[in-house]
């Protein structure tokens, strides 16, 4: 039986012989999509985390592109980098990571990109204190291996856009 799933707005049928498929092979292999990084392939550093919004669910996880069969996502909603910034203009983390020169090759990028996404997403309409931020900040991208180290400048980043956030709520 084949089923669909929805890549960036885009649909895509998916056969019973591709449901085995891991989702980061489909993206680069059949949609073309190749911002989504493989690093360690085996589920550890979150390089490949896309945002996934589950046929049923009101809300978007992050998930491992590289450890994610497309079985497990019939009738998802998938955001890849691709899918994040609106024509030229960058997503405010984007932006942020961008002024806080939060990376230096790269790599890990996308996958910081799409997790602090799924958790500024879930922030317009959390009740939460600035004092919280922290450890909810910790909590979204805090598995996340950046080999070049630059994780303070992705923490820093992505708590100003948050403590925006808060702000304009308020
Ligand atoms: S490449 Fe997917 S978790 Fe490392
Ligand atoms: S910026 Fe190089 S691995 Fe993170």
């Amino acid at each position: 039986m084949s089923f669909s799933l929805t890549i960036n707005g885009t649909t895509h049928r998916v056969n019973e012989a591709q449901a085995g498929t891991r989702l980061l092979d489909f993206l680069h292999d059949t949609a073309n999509l190749t911002g989504t990084k493989r690093c360690c392939g085996i589920g550890i550093c979150r390089a490949c985390t896309v945002a996934v919004q589950k046929a049923g669910n009101g809300f978007t996880e992050p998930m491992i592109a590289c450890s994610t069969p497309l079985a497990l996502l019939k009738g998802a909603r998938i955001t890849t980098i691709e899918g994040v910034a609106t024509g030229d203009r960058l997503s405010a983390i984007q932006q942020a990571f961008l002024d806080h020169f939060a990376f230096q090759c790269g790599y890990c990028t996308p996958g910081f990109v799409m997790a602090s996404e799924v958790f500024l997403d879930w922030l317009k309409t959390a009740s939460v204190t600035e004092a919280e931020l922290d450890a909810l900040i910790e909590n979204a991208i805090g598995d996340h291996i950046c080999r070049c180290t630059g994780y303070i400048r992705y923490y820093e980043a992505l708590k100003a856009v948050s403590r925006k956030m808060l702000e304009a709520k308020a």
